[in-house]
């Protein structure tokens, strides 16, 4: 059976992000009312940053509280400490969490100074840790030039969970800047798994530009494949892509 993702194409990745934007907010302000927190699975990398700005102006300008709010990363690079200006700690603290209310024993990333022989019982503990909290309720995606969510680089399978993974080559090279240099980029990460991901209620994978309109349209309309783990959000009930005209432009749809 063929299937395609929805998708929806916006104007501008500021446009797109005040609609991702408004439905987490409903999401957490209907749950509140109901005495209830809510569990946001959170991405990093530049593509959410305008979604995270939005989520700030809600806080300040509209009473949007995170107070009952609880998230968990991703993906964390391992070998670099939460202090390190290009860990996943610091990038969520200073594009998002300093600016806000959520309670600092709500944030859950992977640590990345995690002893090898700790690694699986880490993973494990992430993985329990979510179910506790009660499951996934939104989970935000960017997709990478490999096709990856998270980190789950193309071979990853469908049901994968939280786990030690090897970087792609592409993707060290799209972090190079940032580390300057590849040479200085991680070799490795705990990533959530393509299961951990499929397994939220709901799912909203955002992306935007030129340089992501091939990925998006063989995620979108190619088979599902563990080539392009993107393309397994096909299989879940509630994933929407969240695109600027750019990253669309080579749909077909
Ligand atoms: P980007 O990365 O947001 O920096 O484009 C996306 C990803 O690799 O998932």
């Amino acid at each position: 059976m063929v299937k395609s993702s929805p998708f929806v194409v916006f104007e501008s990745p500021e446009a797109a992000c005040k609609q991702v934007a408004s439905e987490i907010a409903q999401i957490i302000r209907k749950r509140a009312s109901l005495g209830r927190s809510t569990v946001l699975g959170l991405a990093t990398g530049s593509t959410p940053i305008p979604l995270y700005q939005e989520l700030i102006r809600l806080h300040r300008e509209e009473n949007l509280s995170f107070a009952n709010v609880v998230t968990f990363n991703l993906d964390e690079y391992l070998g670099l400490d939460r202090d390190h200006p290009e860990s996943y700690w610091t990038f969520m603290h200073r594009n998002l969490f300093d600016h806000i209310d959520l309670l600092p024993e709500n944030i859950h990333l992977p640590s990345g100074m995690v002893p090898a022989d700790e690694i699986s019982a880490h993973c494990a503990g992430y993985e329990a840790a979510i179910v506790r909290a009660g499951g996934i309720d939104m989970q935000i995606l960017g997709i990478g030039r490999t096709g990856h969510i998270g980190f789950n680089e193309p071979g990853t399978p469908i049901d994968s969970r939280t786990q030690r993974v090897h970087l792609n080559e592409i993707t060290r090279q799209d972090a190079a800047p940032a580390f300057g240099g590849i040479e200085n980029v991680p070799t490795q990460a705990i990533t959530m798994g393509c299961g951990t991901i499929l397994a939220a209620r709901r799912i909203a994978l955002l992306a935007w530009g030129e340089k992501k309109a091939e990925i998006v349209r063989e995620a979108i309309e190619g088979i599902i494949t563990d080539r392009v783990s993107a393309s397994f959000l096909q299989t879940h009930r509630d994933a929407t892509y969240f695109l600027d005209k750019e990253s669309a432009s080579a749909l077909h749809l």
